[in-house]
């Protein structure tokens, strides 16, 4: 992903984190993903009284995509206000993993003194995926 589209998903990600609704943490994250067409979809993380009920900004964000009939993500970038560089959690890099591109790999984007770019596949090597219910992994 070149630089302008990278920095314009992070931009995305940071605006995102100002909608967070996080009484209980005090930790605002922010997640924006980049859809195979080029849409934009943003997330927030959203915390309930019912502490276990919390959805990360990621998948608040990969959610909105998919209910607008985008189930193929080439990107997402995360932002935290309270540190410099937040990494998606595992349960966000399984999410993720649902909807990576067919013909390559999701790009992680991170927030940080400099962006950087990770694939997917680094944070959660070996992922159990669609294609291993049928039969198809090796
Ligand atoms: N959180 C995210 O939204 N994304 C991450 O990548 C890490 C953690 C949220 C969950 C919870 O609302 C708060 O951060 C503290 O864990």
């Amino acid at each position: 992903m070149n630089d302008m589209d990278t920095q314009a998903l992070m931009d995305a990600a940071r605006e995102a984190m100002t909608h967070a609704y996080v009484p209980y943490s005090d930790f605002p994250v922010g997640a924006a993903v980049q859809t195979a067409d080029g849409s934009i979809f943003t997330g927030a993380n959203i915390e309930n009284a019912s502490y276990p009920l919390a959805c990360c900004a990621e998948r608040t964000a990969i959610y909105a995509a998919v209910n607008h009939g985008h189930t193929e993500i080439r990107a997402v970038a995360v932002a935290a206000a309270r540190v410099p560089t937040v990494t998606p959690c595992g349960g966000c890099r399984q999410v993720l993993n649902e909807f990576k591109p067919d013909d390559g790999d999701l790009i992680v984007i991170l927030d940080g003194p400099t962006i950087t770019q990770r694939p997917l596949a680094e944070l959660l090597p070996d992922a159990f995926g669609p294609r291993d219910l049928a039969g198809e992994r090796g």
